[in-house]
């Protein structure tokens, strides 16, 4: 059966690494057998300039009938000044929210030829390999009430709801128990319970479901220790699972361990196993339409979308060595380069994993 991928650009940097990402795809399909049809939709920044809206119900239409969506990035300081509803962040929300994409994986791997790109010293880095499971349609992103309001003295507030149902947190910790189960067999639970209760329920509910999974070995730490512990020694962990918020900033955090933000890429995935992959980082309006973003995150994010919504494992496996051969070669993209001047640019890099794929 033919299988069906949606492709979203989006904004800024986002149309210049998914057209890396159609080449590639289409190559897959003219020469590694692989049965998919590529179509096209706004979401974001584009959607609104277009369809006046940032997830349109043209978008939501293709987006449910797909099997799978790569995504590039949506946003950029255009939009900003927006209503809430308008912006094209919120058409990323309400498509995560929309399509029940629930279960956020953003794994942060080094190449081995990377390990001097990295911030951190090689051998707090070497052969680092971490999960991050990051819970994406709860907490404090949905929960209400929300707002902006006048107090009675005159002075604005702005407010947010942290909530989370014990459903939500069971189905995005047992997803991560499964996960580790299938690795290293340790899953580190991070949230804030000595000060939130919606982090007390979180551990409650990790803790009950922990004798379902006797091979995972489950620990627990505080979100502002985890962020530290993942600079100081990163290779203590396996699986890590958290909300919302805290998964945004530890997984920013973990991308800047394999040398670039450019290098992560991530799946959210729903009960059934419809994905929608897209890299961990944003439209970076700050190098858009200059040709020099690094395309690898979302390259990487096609093998997820092989792996996980196609079931191509072998393909996607093969996306990944051609990875690999690139920057075993010493191409790098201008984030990655010690001398940027000396880098590939986003096309340069896109056609150099296509070229890398082994016959
Ligand atoms: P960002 O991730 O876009 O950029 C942060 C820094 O990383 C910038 O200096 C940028 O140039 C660099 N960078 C990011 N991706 C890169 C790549 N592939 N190659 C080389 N360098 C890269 O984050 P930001 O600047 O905070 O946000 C910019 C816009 O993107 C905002 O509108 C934000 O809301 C949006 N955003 C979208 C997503 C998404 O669509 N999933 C994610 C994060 C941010
Ligand atoms: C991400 C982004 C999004 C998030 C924004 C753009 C809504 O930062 O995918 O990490 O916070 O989830
Ligand atoms: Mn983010």
């Amino acid at each position: 059966m033919t299988h069906r991928i949606l492709m979203l650009p989006g904004d800024h940097i986002g149309p210049e690494i998914v057209a890396e990402a159609d080449r590639l795809l289409q190559a897959l399909i003219d020469d590694y057998g692989l049965d998919a049809t590529l179509e096209y939709a706004h979401l974001g920044g584009c959607a609104v300039d277009a369809e006046g809206e940032p997830f349109p119900a043209s978008t939501r239409r293709l987006a449910e009938a797909a099997d799978a969506i790569l995504l590039g990035a949506v946003g950029g300081p255009q939009w900003d000044g927006l209503p809430r509803d308008k912006r094209p962040e919120t058409g990323l929300l309400n498509i995560r929210s929309a399509l029940g994409l629930f279960a956020n994986l953003r794994p942060a791997i080094l190449f081995p030829e990377l390990v001097d790109a990295s911030s951190l010293r090689p051998d707090v880095v070497a052969g680092l390999d971490i999960l991050i499971f990051r819970e994406l349609t709860g907490g404090i992103y949905f929960g209400q009430p929300r707002g902006l309001r006048t107090r009675d003295d005159g002075i604005r507030e702005g407010f947010n709801t942290l909530v989370y149902g014990a459903d939500e947190i069971e189905r995005i910790g047992r997803a991560a128990f499964q996960a580790a189960s299938r690795r290293g067999g340790r899953l580190c639970s991070v949230d804030k319970a000595n000060v939130l209760e919606s982090s007390e329920l979180w551990r409650e509910v990790m803790t009950s479901i922990a004798p379902d999974y006797p091979d995972v070995e489950l620990s627990h730490l505080y979100v502002d220790n985890a962020a530290m512990q993942l600079v100081r020694d990163p290779k203590q962990f396996d699986v890590i699972v958290t909300g919302n918020l805290f998964g945004d900033v530890l997984s920013d955090c973990a991308a800047m361990l394999t040398g670039s933000i450019g290098m992560l890429p991530s799946a959210s995935l729903d009960a059934g196993g419809r994905g929608l992959y897209e890299p961990v980082h944003g439209s970076a309006p700050d190098i858009a339409g200059q040709g020099v973003a690094n395309p690898l995150a979302t390259l990487l994010s096609v093998a997820m979308l092989l792996r996980y919504s196609l079931d191509e494992g072998a393909l996607a496996d093969r996306v990944e060595r051609a990875v690999g051969r690139v920057l075993a070669a010493g191409r790098r993209s201008p984030d990655l380069a010690a001398d940027p001047a000396q880098a590939l640019g986003t096309r340069a890099m896109g056609d150099a994993v296509v070229n890398a794929l082994d016959r």
